[in-house]
C-alpha cells in the first residue's frame, strides 16, 4: 500500500510517501515567519501552509518516485493543533481524495508521534511504554498493541518542549528554544545549581514544568548582566538536567510498575541529546530496551502521520468528507470516524 501523508498542525508543512513501512520520501518545510515573535503566530502559520502545501506534496511525490495516481490512500493530521493550520492539510487531503477516488483518513498527531517508533528497519515491538515529549504534550502511555493505548499520566501545566522554549526566550535565545538549549547545555556545567524537579515526591505518572520554569526565571533575574553572560550555558545545562531527570525517573518507574521491557520516546524533545543519553543509560541499568526514532522523525513530520494512517487504512477505516479539525483531540479519541 502506498500512502501519502500530510502534516500541517503547527509550523511545519510536511508531506511523505510510504510504501507500507518503508519511507520513500519525507519533505519538511519549517516556517521562518515566526522567528521574530518568540512563538508560532497562528494566522501566519495558516497562510504559510497555504503557500507551501502543494509544492511540498509535489516534492514528496517526486522524491518518492511515484505519481498521484499510484497512491492508494491519504493520511492527514486532523488534530490536535492550530485549527487554521490543520484545516489547510485536511482540506487538501479531502480534495486529492475526491479527485483520485482513493480513501483518506484523519490521523491524531499524537498517535503519529507514537508511530514514529515504527518507521525504521528494526521497529519497536508491542507492548511498550511510550514517552511523548513535544511542544504541546508530555505524556506517558502504554502501547498494548497497535492502536491500543492506556494513558498513565501527563503534564498538569506546561509541556516539556514548551518549558524549553520559554526558558530559551527568557535567556534571549531564538525560537524554537529546545535545540538552542541543547547546544548550549553541552558547554555548561549541569552542577552549577540545583533546579526543582516537578512533582518528584508525589506517587504519580503526571508531570509539571511550571515550577521549574519559574525557578529558572527567578534565578536568572537575580543575576547581574555580566553574570548572565558568563553563566548562560550553565543555566541551560542545569535546567536541561532537571527537565530530563524527571522524565527518566517517571518513565523507569512506569516501566517497572507495568512490567514493560521496552520504552519508545517520541516528539520533538526526543531529539534532545541529554534525554537520549540519560534514558539509554537508565534503560541499560535495568535491562530495558530504549528506542529513539531517527532525528528527522522526532520533530513534526508527515512520515509518522502516514505510518499511523497506514495502520488504520489497513483495518478498513476511512474518514468522511465531512470530517472536521479538532484542536484539542486526545489520544484514543475516535473522531476520525465521525
Ligand atoms: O514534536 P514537535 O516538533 O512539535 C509539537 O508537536 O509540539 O516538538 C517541538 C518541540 C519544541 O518545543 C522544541 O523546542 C522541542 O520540540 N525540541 C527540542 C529539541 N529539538 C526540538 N527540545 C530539546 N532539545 C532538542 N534538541
Ligand atoms: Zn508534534
Amino acid at each position: 500500500m502506498k500512502i501519502l501523508g500530510i502534516e500541517t498542525s503547527c509550523d511545519e508543512t510536511s508531506a511523505a510517501v510510504l510504501d507500507n513501512q518503508i519511507v520513500l520520501s519525507n519533505v519538511i518545510s519549517s516556517q521562518q515567519v515566526h522567528l521574530n515573535f518568540g512563538g508560532v503566530v497562528p494566522e501566519l502559520a495558516s497562510r504559510a501552509h497555504l503557500r507551501k502545501v502543494i509544492p511540498v506534496v509535489e516534492q514528496a511525490l517526486a522524491e518518492g518516485g511515484v505519481c498521484l495516481a499510484e497512491i492508494d490512500g491519504f493520511a492527514v493530521t486532523h488534530g490536535p493543533g492550530l485549527v487554521g493550520a490543520l484545516l489547510v492539510g485536511l482540506n487538501y487531503a479531502k480534495g486529492v481524495s475526491a479527485v483520485t477516488g482513493k480513501p483518506y483518513i484523519g490521523v491524531n498527531h499524537i498517535e503519529g508521534h507514537v508511530y514514529s517508533n515504527f518507521l525504521e528497519d528494526s521497529p519497536i515491538e508491542c507492548p511498550f511504554l511510550c514517552l511523548l515529549v513535544s511542544g504541546g504534550h508530555t505524556q506517558l502511555v502504554v502501547v498494548r498493541d497497535h492502536l491500543e493505548y492506556q494513558a498513565l499520566g501527563k503534564t498538569r501545566d506546561d509541556a516539556v518542549g514548551e518549558a524549553f522554549d520559554k526558558v530559551a526566550k527568557l535567556l534571549g535565545l531564538p525560537y524554537p528554544g529546545g535545540p538552542q538549549i541543547d547546544r548550549l547545555a553541552a558547554q555548561g556545567d549541569p552542577e552549577y545549581t540545583e533546579f526543582p524537579l516537578g512533582l518528584h515526591k508525589e506517587k504519580t505518572f503526571d508531570f509539571s514544568y511550571s515550577g521549574l520554569k519559574t525557578a529558572v526565571l527567578t534565578h536568572w533575574q537575580s543575576l547581574g548582566a555580566a553574570e548572565q553572560e558568563r553563566h548562560q550555558a550553565d543555566v541551560c545545562a542545569a535546567f536541561q538536567k532537571a527537565a530530563v531527570k524527571i522524565l527518566v525517573k517517571r518513565t523507569m518507574e512506569a516501566a517497572k510498575k507495568y512490567g514493560l521491557k521496552a520504552v519508545g520516546v517520541a516528539g520533538g524533545v526526543a531529539a534532545n541529546s541529554g534525554l537520549r543519553k540519560a534514558m539509554k543509560t537508565a534503560g541499560e541499568k535495568r535491562g530495558i530496551v530504549v528506542h529513539f526514532p531517527k532525528m528527522a522523525f522526532c520533530t513534526d513530520n508527515a512520515a509518522m502521520i502516514a505510518r499511523a494512517g497506514l495502520e488504520r487504512l489497513k483495518r478498513g477505516e476511512t474518514s468522511k468528507a465531512t470530517l472536521n479539525a479538532f484542536p484539542s483531540l486526545q489520544l484514543g479519541d475516535a473522531r476520525h470516524l465521525l
